[in-house]
């Protein structure tokens, strides 16, 4: 309900009575007053005048569902949008709805993560209100050795939203964290669940350090604000990559993976580069030098062979 009166107060041009609430909301004026006393204490401003009404003044930084929804026009990705405050992890919550036969595209998001993970086991980073941090579950009729192509449909999807609204450059390092000049900015982690080859649901975790300031993040990674200079309004940006996200996922489904390859390439930070790859079959070096139609990475080693990774960690030497 608090939602609704917030929705009515940012849609109303100036005051709006509280009569007028109390009609649209089917609410008696006392349970109104109830409301925006709570809604103060949850850091709304909102002035009130006599005979004029209520009016907003300002927002906490806050996410909520009818904000990012609004404008919106996914089809899939965030028809329905959980925000949370403090999880354990994202990705915990949305294999539970998963389980539960969400509906795909359901996005389960919170304000921050005390067990934040990320890519082989590392722990992700989570402050406060200060980024975005989120899961969707997908439902794609695809083999298991497709799921590269959400990964980095997800990556490119990302590096879009941020270059829609901002100036700011991203790169994409191998297979899907996106750089800012070498630095992280966000990361995306994908798991499954499968029975046999075939996949029953891919929850997609992604992390985009928005606000945060350097001392709030692992040591190496940037936020958009650090890099930008300015702040920026968490909701445009969760939007922003949801659209892509949708867009990319689309693609997917239509079978134009070739096209997303493309967008990739365009922002690697990996390719013509030398690198050394870590994965659970050891260490090597070489320049690497294309993906494969799956999303595997191409490396050319010293003695002249090449070789293919579909996982690990890679390092860039120059
Ligand atoms: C990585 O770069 O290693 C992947 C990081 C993925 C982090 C996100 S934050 C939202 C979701 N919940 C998690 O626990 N992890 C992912």
């Amino acid at each position: 309900m608090q939602e609704r009166i917030i929705q009515f107060l940012k849609e109303s041009d100036g005051y709006i009575s509280g009569e007028e609430i109390s009609q649209r909301l089917n609410m008696s004026r006392a349970a109104i007053w109830k409301h925006m006393q709570e809604l103060r204490a949850q850091g709304y401003e909102i002035a009130a005048v006599p005979h004029l009404g209520y009016q907003l003044v300002t927002c906490p930084d806050k996410l909520l569902s009818y904000d990012i929804q609004s404008g919106l026009n996914n089809k899939i990705i965030g028809k329905k949008i959980n925000i949370l405050d403090t999880v354990t992890s994202t990705m915990d919550e949305a294999f539970r709805l998963g389980m539960e036969n969400c509906p795909e595209g359901t996005v389960v998001c919170a304000e921050a993560q005390s067990k934040g993970r990320g890519r082989l086991g590392r722990l992700w980073t989570s402050p406060k209100g200060k980024g975005l941090y989120f899961s969707f579950i997908l439902r794609p009729n695809m083999p298991l050795n497709c799921l590269a192509q959400l990964t980095l449909m997800s990556a490119v999807a990302v590096a879009e939203a941020i270059e829609s609204i901002s100036k700011l450059k991203p790169l994409i390092k191998w297979p899907n964290d996106i750089l800012l000049e070498d630095h992280k900015l966000a990361g995306i982690l994908t798991e499954v669940r499968a029975e046999s080859d075939q996949v029953k649901f891919v929850v997609v975790g992604i992390g985009l350090n928005v606000n945060s300031s350097l001392n709030q993040l692992a040591s190496g990674a940037v936020s958009l604000k650090s890099s930008a200079g300015h702040h920026f309004d968490r909701a445009q940006v969760f939007q922003a990559v949801l659209h892509f996200l949708e867009k990319g996922y689309l693609k997917v489904l239509r079978h134009e993976f070739a096209g997303i390859m493309e967008e990739w390439k365009k922002r690697s930070a990996t390719l013509n580069r030398r690198v050394r790859i870590t994965d659970p079959a050891g260490t090597t070096e070489g320049q690497a030098i294309d993906l494969d139609e799956d999303g595997a990475l191409l490396i050319r080693k010293d003695n002249g062979l090449i070789i293919k990774r579909s996982a690990g960690d890679v390092f860039i030497l120059r």
